[in-house]
């Protein structure tokens, strides 16, 4: 078997696995991405019946309307019980790095919002260290250059991710090879710079629990 077909079912599996702490008559969050994209799949044949979900992007919303779950808006559901969502990285601390499909702010306020975060990934996202995958940062148009020489002066080096447009107007900039021994410090360095509207740093709040999918099935941490 491949190593896509592999990772695939291990995403297919660890999506199966998230449905154990779903709960029916419940607002759900629902993260993005290729295996949150497993878990919709799974939450359709699972005979669940949530109240309704709240969405982090517009891809996920048009992907949980197609199954017919209703999508409430975050202003109209108070604090979630639940959200689940995959990441690109994760530590030993469930921190992880998120952004890499573009949605981070929206999957920062919805998992801030909620009381647990599950977090959904394969072995392939386990690190000692966060950083090897670009860190995203979210930022408003206008500020790309005065962020990118702030985020140099801080010891990263700044990519624009050309051509892509969050869900919210703004462009994302990956940064590489930053150092990442302290997330917490990090994460609260790039918010403070002016016009950065979040980072794909999930290090102040972490995962509750991280659920991984390896070749052997699925852990727990
Ligand atoms: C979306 O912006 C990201 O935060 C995703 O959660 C992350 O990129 C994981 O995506 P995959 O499940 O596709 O690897």
């Amino acid at each position: 078997m491949s190593d896509d077909m592999q990772q695939n079912e291990m995403k297919q599996q660890v999506a199966q696995a998230a449905l154990e702490w779903v709960r029916d008559d419940t607002v759900l969050g629902v993260g993005t991405g290729s295996t949150v994209n497993c878990f919709i799949d799974a939450l359709a044949s699972s005979g669940v019946r949530l109240e309704a979900a709240v969405s982090s992007s517009k891809a996920t919303t048009r992907r949980l309307r197609e199954i017919g779950i209703e999508v409430r808006e975050l202003n109209h559901a108070g604090t979630l019980d639940l959200y689940v969502d995959g990441a690109d990285e994760f530590d030993p601390h469930r921190r992880l790095i998120k952004g890499g499909g573009g949605a981070l702010t929206r999957e920062k306020i919805v998992a801030a919002a909620s009381r647990k975060f599950v977090c959904i990934v394969d072995e392939t996202k386990r690190v000692s260290v966060l950083g090897r995958f670009p860190l995203p940062v979210e930022v408003i148009p206008m500020a790309r250059s005065y962020v990118a020489r702030q985020i140099v002066a801080i010891g990263g080096q700044p990519e624009w991710r050309e051509g892509v447009e969050t869900d919210n107007g703004n462009v994302i900039i990956d940064v590489h090879n930053m150092d990442l021994v302290d997330p917490v410090d990090i994460e609260r360095r790039l918010n403070d710079l002016a016009g950065v509207v979040s980072n794909g740093l999930f290090a102040i709040r972490p995962a509750n629990l991280v659920l991984m999918a390896t070749r052997e099935g699925v852990q727990k941490y």
